[in-house]
């Protein structure tokens, strides 16, 4: 199996995320508002076996919820190439924090470290062809772009299979991140 560890994204994030796909020629591949998500952990293929270690290890993660902003357009080069188009999640600490716990549980479980700094994004095209002059042009035009904030809630383990035209997504388990202690109701929270 074909697995990777993301963030869902909200309907109404997806709705806005669809305003920055389009306008860019050669684009080819533009991704389905359904397969739009924010990567923690690419795992590749894994063995029935091992997924059970990861998810084990994935379910101990204790983390608390956070909210996140998509602020700016971006891609991914190599020389002349424009390999993804994405739009940018603004800087969370959050977020790094809840990626490298991720990471160590990935680890933990026994596939082998990532060992790439984390940048996340949202993937929103696989571009064919490409130039960087019209990707100078779309990242201008889209300089702009930014959401509200939006609460996450969990983070969740997926299968990705090549469809026909596009990857199928399948959300096999979220795991819960907890609400702050001065978040929740009063009488739940511990007196010191
Ligand atoms: P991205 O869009 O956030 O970059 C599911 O396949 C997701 O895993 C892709 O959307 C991509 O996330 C990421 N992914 C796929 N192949 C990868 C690879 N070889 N290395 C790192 N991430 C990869």
């Amino acid at each position: 199996m074909r697995l990777f560890v993301a963030l869902a994204l909200p309907d109404d994030i997806r709705w806005q995320l669809r305003l920055i796909c389009g306008g860019l020629a050669g684009a080819g591949r533009w991704v389905p508002p359904e397969n739009f998500h924010i990567t923690l952990r690419f795992l590749g293929e894994v063995d029935g076996r091992d997924s059970e270690y990861v998810d084990a290890a994935l379910a101990g993660i204790r983390a608390p919820r956070f909210s996140l902003r998509l602020k700016g357009v971006d891609a991914f080069t190599s020389g002349q190439r424009v390999k993804s188009v994405h739009a940018v999640v603004e800087k969370s600490q959050a977020l790094q924090h809840l990626h490298d716990k991720v990471e160590s549980a990935v680890v933990r479980a026994g596939l082998p470290p990532e060992g790439q700094k984390y940048t996340p994004h949202v993937t929103v095209a696989w571009p064919k062809d490409v130039s960087l002059t019209k990707l100078q042009h779309y990242l201008m035009e889209h300089s702009l772009f930014k959401t509200e904030l939006f609460a996450v809630t969990h983070f969740t383990l997926f299968a990705s299979e090549m469809g026909s035209e596009q990857s199928v997504y399948t959300a096999l388990r979220s795991y819960a991140l907890s609400t702050p202690v001065d978040e929740q109701p009063a009488e739940k929270r511990v007196s010191a």
